[in-house]
């Protein structure tokens, strides 16, 4: 197999097999106390990996909680109204998630009898369950032996066997993949992939600040032997993200704010957002939006940048409020009320905020 060698170093995979005894141990000791830890359901296993995806463990914990105590079953996953999902996904971000959720959770009650399948090749093929989070749910829920590669694992994998190789690199991760899969803890392979997050989370820390001396693999680990926690893992080149300008509008027409739905495909697809268009437009531009959207504005002020950052995509966003007079049958106009029961998106948050104030 060709792969991109970065760093000229001689992968020692045996101390992957030495990691496992240790590692269990360490786990045992220094576990994290984690909701979806305390009962353990294949529900509950799938609805927190989700969510911990893109997600640090701390802001996804009061969300689990409260997603637990409304919607406790797969049943009440898959009934929930879209707007009510939305709002309590709100702030977590990447809103595809709780749409693949509640979709899978159909499929489920449809065609499993509401249960998950119990493999990682059946789960994969439900959606928003991609490898890493079907053998996540496979091993911690029906004790399949898979390693759940993350980034994690990739890095604590990578110091311990000292591998410098690109992780970004898919046959890459292949390899890692074959490689623990070979090592995992057979009888516990969930507490394996935990342990392997915790130490990674905890530990074997990123951006060269490893707390090697609290590590259960010092003994043995690569990296640490030849002073490379620093340089590993390795990570090739991200793409660059495209910057898009847009100008959002805080509409004020009596008590009422306008709002609309996003389109049903794409980015924040069927989300609630303020009205905004391409471009950073100067006030007379605004001017011209709003009455190209039927309205007169008797006032515009602007109302200050904000940024928001997507996986591929960065917004430059640029605000106006505006009174106004007239209707164009597009926009929903709601109330304070309204506004709070409605789920915005992350991305709109500094509007959101100052469109409270309006009020
Ligand atoms: N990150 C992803 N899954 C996790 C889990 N089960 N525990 C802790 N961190 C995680």
């Amino acid at each position: 197999m060709r792969r991109a060698l970065i760093i000229d170093m001689k992968e020692n995979w045996e101390n992957l097999q030495k990691l496992t005894p240790a590692l269990l141990l360490w786990y045992d000791a220094h576990k994290r106390a984690l909701p979806w830890r305390e009962t353990v359901t294949p529900y509950r296993t799938w609805v927190s990996e989700i969510m911990l995806q893109q997600t640090r463990v701390s802001a996804v914990i009061p969300y689990f909680t409260r997603f637990m105590d409304e919607l406790p079953t797969v049943g009440t996953l898959a009934e929930v109204p879209e707007e009510r999902l939305f709002k309590l996904w709100e702030g977590l971000g990447y809103y595809s998630r709780a749409r693949n959720l509640q979709k899978a959770a159909k499929i489920l009650v449809c065609e499993y009898g509401g249960a998950l399948p119990d493999t990682a090749a059946e789960l994969v093929k439900l959606p928003g369950i991609g490898h890493y989070t079907a053998a996540a749910i496979a091993s911690i829920s029906f004790a399949q032996p898979l390693a759940a590669v993350d980034g994690n694992l990739l890095r604590v994998a990578a110091r311990v066997s000292g591998c410098g190789e690109d992780i970004m690199d898919a046959k890459v991760r292949r390899l890692f993949q074959e490689k623990l899969d070979a090592v995992i803890d057979r009888a516990r392979p969930g507490a394996y992939n935990q342990a392997m997050m915790d130490l990674g989370a905890t530990v074997c820390l990123p951006n060269g600040a490893p707390l090697c001396a609290q590590c259960p693999a010092r003994s043995f680990c690569e990296a640490y032997r030849q002073g490379l926690t620093e340089l590993l893992p390795v990570r090739g080149a991200k793409k660059q993200r495209r910057a898009e300008e847009r100008t959002v509008f805080l509409i004020k027409r009596g008590d009422t704010l306008a709002v609309r739905q996003r389109p049903d495909t794409g980015l924040l697809a069927r989300l609630t957002e303020f009205p905004n268009v391409g471009g950073n437009l100067d006030a007379s531009g605004a001017e011209i939006t709003l009455a190209q959207w039927g309205l007169t504005a008797k006032r515009i002020v602007p109302a200050g940048t904000a940024k928001h950052v997507f996986t591929h995509i960065e917004w430059q966003m640029k605000g106006y409020f505006a009174e106004v007079e007239g209707d164009n049958g597009a926009f929903r106009w709601v109330t304070r009320a309204e506004l709070d029961a409605l789920a915005f998106p992350t991305a709109f948050k500094a509007y959101t905020e100052k469109a409270k104030k309006l009020f």
